[in-house]
This record gives structure tokens, sequence and C-alpha cells, in this order.
């Protein structure tokens, strides 16, 4: 019965997959946030476990808990200026607190201070036009059964149908979400464990667009590579980053701002996913009353300044291309559905007012500079592509990365570099005698 369940559910998924993930497709940018109880410790969201603390010393952080007013609009208009499409709010993280008005769990943010924030993260999303994640752990830390599910089949049956429960109340009060983020599968080791199909199978019966992500010991729609930017082969992919590489809760500001992502990082990172294939879903980590953390602002104002101008070479449906297209030893690259245009993310500009890219077997129609459409002179020799006439530095005022549209009849004929600069990859060379 069990198989037979799942391969109808699999089926089901499998045939609505493409369409539910256009829009994510072409998103490409999204803003976490992780915001709870551990946003007043500033020792990152693990602390109640890694540091100890009994469940009742912990609870006085729900008793200080106070989100100042708007925090979820600040939360979002940063998104919105920072050019992300959509936002992942952790409604409970692991310590088992729910940030809504909860009638399965008491441990929640009305209870303690009168503010159902999960509400107002989705009004907020709502206002600035960006989509809806909910990001909801199965691991807990606070519920009875969250250890004993490990072993005792009663408290097995009660944990998972709380954790079906407070994730139906989710996706029931609050209009039409797009994403449920699952977290941490733990104790139970499978999907069978944790009873996820038939869950899935319900809470999708709630949201029939709705993205499911991978961790909930089912792949159903995205894949989430953690603190790596992985292409992964077969299914579509979100790579989730913290903002500085130490956590995803707050730390202070001026102790995590050696260790923060630049502009430039973050668009090279938006890079790595426009390329491969994938997503960014880029942290931050608010503090004790929900302020974006301050060592973000600047960074984020500054990548949404630059996709205003060069978002073109982001957003939409994008082909994998890797390494391909950028034909000169600097250069990030990326390309249109089509591949008919190919946008060269110039993060080192030449100095001397030309670029030199190999690999390109004919000539564009057009090369202008993305974000001003100024046009630029260009000449093909053999394999080579010269671009002339560049100004001297990079007309970018942001980040310092000007992009270039090279615009082609159709898709350009393109070799990869060989080991040897005059030789296309490929070329035979004669004799046998390389061991
Ligand atoms: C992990 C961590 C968690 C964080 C998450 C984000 O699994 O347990 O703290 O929320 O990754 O991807």
């Amino acid at each position: 019965m069990d198989n037979i369940v799942r391969a109808v559910y699999e089926r089901d998924a499998d045939a609505q997959r493409a369409r539910r993930l256009q829009w994510f497709r072409e998103a490409r940018f999204g803003m976490f946030i992780h915001y709870s109880l551990f946003s007043q410790v500033a020792d990152g969201e693990w602390c109640m476990s890694v540091e100890n603390y009994t469940k009742e010393e912990y609870e006085k952080y729900a008793r200080t808990f106070a989100p100042k007013p708007d925090c979820a609009d600040e939360w979002c208009r940063t998104a919105k200026e920072a050019g992300a499409k959509y936002c992942v709010l952790t409604t409970r993280h692991h310590e088992g607190f729910s940030l809504w008005n909860s009638k399965v769990n008491p441990y929640n943010s009305y209870n303690y201070c009168g503010r159902d924030i999960v509400r107002e993260f989705v009004d907020a999303c709502r206002k600035y036009d960006l989509r809806v994640g909910l990001y909801s752990s199965l691991m807990d830390w606070h519920h009875p059964d969250g250890w004993k599910c490990a072993f005792d089949p009663d408290a097995r049956r009660r944990f998972t149908d709380y954790i079906e429960a407070i994730n139906t109340e989710l996706l029931t009060n609050y209009g039409k979400i797009d994403i449920l983020w699952y977290d941490m599968p733990y104790p139970m080791q499978s999907s069978e464990g944790w009873n996820s199909i038939n869950r899935n199978n319900r809470l999708r019966q709630l949201q029939p667009d709705m993205l499911i992500n991978n961790r909930s010991k089912l792949q159903e729609d995205f894949l989430t590579p953690e603190e790596s930017i992985k292409p992964a082969d077969g299914a579509y992919w979100e790579a989730c980053m913290t903002f500085n590489g130490i956590s995803w809760g707050y730390l202070d500001p001026d102790q995590a701002m050696p260790y923060s992502y630049t502009p430039q990082k973050i668009i090279t990172m938006l890079n790595k996913c426009t390329a491969n294939g994938g997503n960014l879903l880029l942290n931050i980590g608010p503090s004790a009353d929900g302020s974006v953390p301050s060592e973000a602002i600047e960074p984020l104002k500054t990548v949404g300044n630059w996709l205003r101008e060069n978002g073109e070479a982001v957003f939409g449906e994008r082909p994998i291309i890797g390494g391909r297209y950028t034909g000169c030893g600097v250069n990030l690259a990326s390309a249109s559905a089509d591949q008919k245009t190919i946008y060269l993310w110039n993060r080192i500009w030449p100095k001397n007012g030309e670029m030199r890219l190999g690999g390109y077997m004919e000539a564009p129609r057009r090369v202008t500079l993305l974000a001003t459409g100024e046009e630029l002179s260009f000449t093909l020799d053999g394999h080579r592509l010269f671009i002339h006439g560049l100004p001297e530095c990079p007309t970018d005022k942001y980040a310092g990365i000007s992009v270039i549209k090279m615009e082609f009849d159709s898709k350009p004929a393109f070799e990869n570099m060989s080991y040897y600069p005059h030789l296309r990859y490929g070329d035979n060379i004669a004799g046998d005698l390389v061991q």
C-alpha cells in the first residue's frame, strides 16, 4: 500500500514540477531570514543545543522576545531593494518557538508578546511583491516528543502529527504560500520515519502550486546545497548562504563584519547560480529586535543598485553554461535562454582599452555596455574576438562589475580554450609521444 501511495505521489509531483518551478527558476535570487529567540543570544541559531541550555533556562528568551514594530516590513523592504524576488522566514527553528498565533504550539510569539510575525511577514512580502517562503524545522528541541520520537512509537505518532498540524496552520491561515522550506530531518533517518509522503501529499492539497525543498528525506522540487554553490545534476537547486560564513542567526556586527560578503562576492555568487542553473538564497540574521544586521545593509543596497542596471544578465530563464563563453581570463558569463545573447560580467576591467576573448568562432552583430547601451566596436580574428575602444575604468559605479552584452544572430559557435594558446581545443597534435 505504502509503495502505491509513494508511486502515485511521485508521479503526480513529477508531472507538475516543471510548471511549479517556473517562477522560481526565473526569480534566481531570494533572501533567507533567520529570526527567533536565538537572535537575542547572538551566539548562532544552534546556541540552545550547543551551549546545553535547559528548556526552562532557554524559555526566558521567550519572555524577553520583543520584535520592534514593522520589523518584517524592514526585512522585505531590504530584500526588495537588494533585488531579491522572494523571502524565506524561519517560522519555527530547532528551538521550537513558533513565530505565529499557533493553536497547536503554545510556545509561540503571539502568546508571549502578542505578535503574529508570520502574518506580518506574509503581509510585507505581498506589499513588496515578493514570493513567500516558510521555513519549518522538523527537529524540535522544545517539544517533549522531539527526541522521544526516535525510539518510542507513540511519541513518534504524536510528534509527526504535531509536525503536520503546525504546517497545516501555516499553509491554511496565510493565503498563498510559495515555498515550504523544511530543515533538519532529525532524529528519524527516513521519509517513512517522518511520514513525509503522506504529510507532504496532504499539505500540497492545501497549496497546489507550492514548492517543497529536499529536506524531509524526499527529493521533492529542489535541492539545497548549504554554504557552497554547487551545481547539482538532474535536479533544480538553490544554494543557501550565510552572510558571513559563520552563522545564520544574528552575531555582533562589529565582529561579524570582517567575515561578511562584499557586493562583489555576492554578485559573483549570483553569477555562479545563474550560469549553473540554480538560485541563491542569501541569509540575513536580524538582531534581537528584528533590525536588519548593520553589516548587511550597505552590501545589499549596492547589489540592488547593480541589479537594477544589470538584472537582464541575471533574471529569467537562463541556460546552464558553466564556464562557457567567458573567453577572457577574468570575466564571468551568462546567456539568454536562446544563447544568442551573451553577457560578460567583468570583475576585472582591462586597463588598455581592449578586451581579448578566445574561443569565439564568429562575430556578434552588436556589442554594448549593458548598463548604458553604449555601442562598442569589435573585430574577429580567427577564433579571437577583440572588443575595442573600452573606457579606461569600469563604468559600473556600484560594484565595479561592468557587463558587456554581445548579441549574435544565432547561438555562437564557441570552442573552449586549449592548453596551448594558438591551438583550439581538440586540434590534433601529431604524434603519440605524450604519456
Ligand atoms: C542547517 C542548520 C540551520 C540552518 C539551516 C539553513 O541545517 O541546522 O541552523 O537554519 O541549515 O540551511
